[in-house]
């Protein structure tokens, strides 16, 4: 399966290197000893993770030349700027965006509040716009390994909180492992996120053992198993994890308590922060539409990830549970969830923004639309068939009863569509 092109080294300096896709430049930092200019690497998420033998990369590289300029053209032509009518305030806000300057909350709520379809239709075009010529037409293309559907919280919207009756699975490490080694070997992953409830049963030395044998397989890891003390987090980078999927949910601490029981907001927040200083790639973000949240607490949802130094944002509708204190809830319009996909690109041009799964369950082209909104990165469900069904963190995942390789061939297909190639997206 072809979805990450193998990058040519054209100049290492300390742990930085230079890659090179196509004519494209890409720095990526380098932690091999022994990767020289001439070589050929995989990077992912902004880091070399594998080094590949030349024959293989030649190969790879000459199945992908022609399509990657095809793709280049198609995206270039998808993410031209366009003429519609709008307010003379939104004009200007996204102009003021395009020139690269900050927006303020105000403006940021003006575009939040945006419902007229030529208004919108600017707003997704401009970000979307911004992305290209930020990125390039890469995409970011991971697995993710639901280890475990327990959790010891009972946070209010989620479909695995401890109270809710459900048919719970563990994975035991070697069957983790050989999820991944299947992930990375057979279906070409080059970054895998390992994602599991709160739950401790996988304690300090297991997670450390997980993550030092999915290592071995040469493939970024994230960890995305809720809050851990420092050190536990410490080792596991020393094991060799080197990015966190961790959200902060929410940035109104008030709703945030009563969601969230037991939990601290602000011991997430400092952990997100130490994290980051420890060296991780940081994933995180907020969900949309909890109850109680205003338009204001959205703005400060984006801001608050941003000040955070997200390398990547992560956020998704919230989707009512049945079950679940909060099942009553109304859920969320795509429209809505494309909205802050778009807003998020005009704040921080430099991201990955992540399509997620839940937004997929809004709509059949949900997952086009937010890449087509400023999105670029993307996950792929690798657990396996058995233990997919149970994670039920919401409802309604689309790809709940697909097949891995048919999730990934309709991937691939659409990101093909968009003219969206499965390079690194660099530091
Ligand atoms: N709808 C959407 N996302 C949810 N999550 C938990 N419950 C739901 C829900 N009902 C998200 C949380 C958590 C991630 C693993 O799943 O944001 O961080
Ligand atoms: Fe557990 Fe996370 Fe669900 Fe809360 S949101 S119950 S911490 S899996």
């Amino acid at each position: 399966m072809c979805y990450a092109i193998p990058g040519r080294v054209i100049e290492v300096k300390d742990r930085i290197a230079v890659l090179d896709y196509f004519g494209e430049k890409k720095s990526v930092l380098n932690e091999f000893t022994t990767i020289k200019k001439g070589d050929y690497v995989y990077a992912q998420g902004g880091m070399i993770v594998d080094k590949i033998r030349e024959k293989e990369a030649v190969e790879t590289l000459k199945l992908w030349k022609k399509q990657f300029f095809e793709l280049k053209k198609i995206d270039e032509r998808l993410a031209q700027p366009i003429e519609t009518s709008s307010s003379e305030s939104v004009l200007e806000i996204l102009q003021k965006a395009n020139l690269n300057k900050e927006l303020d909350k105000n403006e940021l709520l003006e575009l939040l509040r945006l419902r007229d379809e030529p208004s919108l239709k600017l707003l997704f075009q401009t970000a979307n716009n911004i992305r290209q010529k930020q990125h390039g037409n890469a995409c970011c293309v991971h697995g993710i390994i639901e280890f475990s559907n327990y959790c010891k919280n009972n946070c209010l919207y989620c479909g695995i909180r401890k109270d809710r009756l459900l048919k719970r699975y563990r994975m035991d490490v070697s069957e983790i492992v050989n999820v991944a080694r299947r992930a990375v070997k057979k279906l070409g992953f080059k970054a895998l996120v390992l994602q599991s409830g709160e739950d401790y049963w996988y304690d300090e030395e297991k997670l450390c053992e997980i993550v030092e044998k999915v290592r071995k397989l040469n493939v970024l890891i994230f960890l995305s198993v809720g809050v851990r003390s420092k050190k536990t987090f410490e080792r596991l980078f020393d094991a060799g994890a080197r990015a966190v999927l961790l959200r902060f949910e929410t940035s109104n601490k008030k709703i945030f308590r009563e969601l969230r029981p037991k939990t601290s907001f602000d011991e997430r927040i400092g952990l997100i922060k130490f994290l980051k200083k420890t060296g991780y790639i940081i994933a995180t973000g907020f969900l949309i539409g909890l109850p109680g949240e205003s338009n204001e607490d959205v703005i400060n949802n984006i801001l608050l990830a941003k000040s955070l130094n997200a390398d990547m944002y992560s956020f998704g509708p919230f989707i009512p549970v049945e079950g679940t204190p909060l099942e009553g809830v109304k859920p969320v319009s795509e429209e809505l969830v494309l909205k802050i996909i778009s807003i998020t690109r005009l704040v921080d041009r430099n991201s990955k923004i992540l399509v997620t799964s839940a937004l997929e369950t809004l709509g059949k082209n949900a997952r086009k639309n937010g890449l087509l909104a400023g999105a670029n990165s993307l996950m792929i469900n690798v657990t396996p068939q058995g233990y997919k069904k149970l994670y039920e963190l919401y409802p309604g995942r689309p790809d709940k009863d697909k097949k891995v390789e048919e999730n990934i061939k309709e991937t691939v297909d659409l990101l093909y569509s968009l003219g969206r190639a499965p390079t690194d997206l660099g530091l």
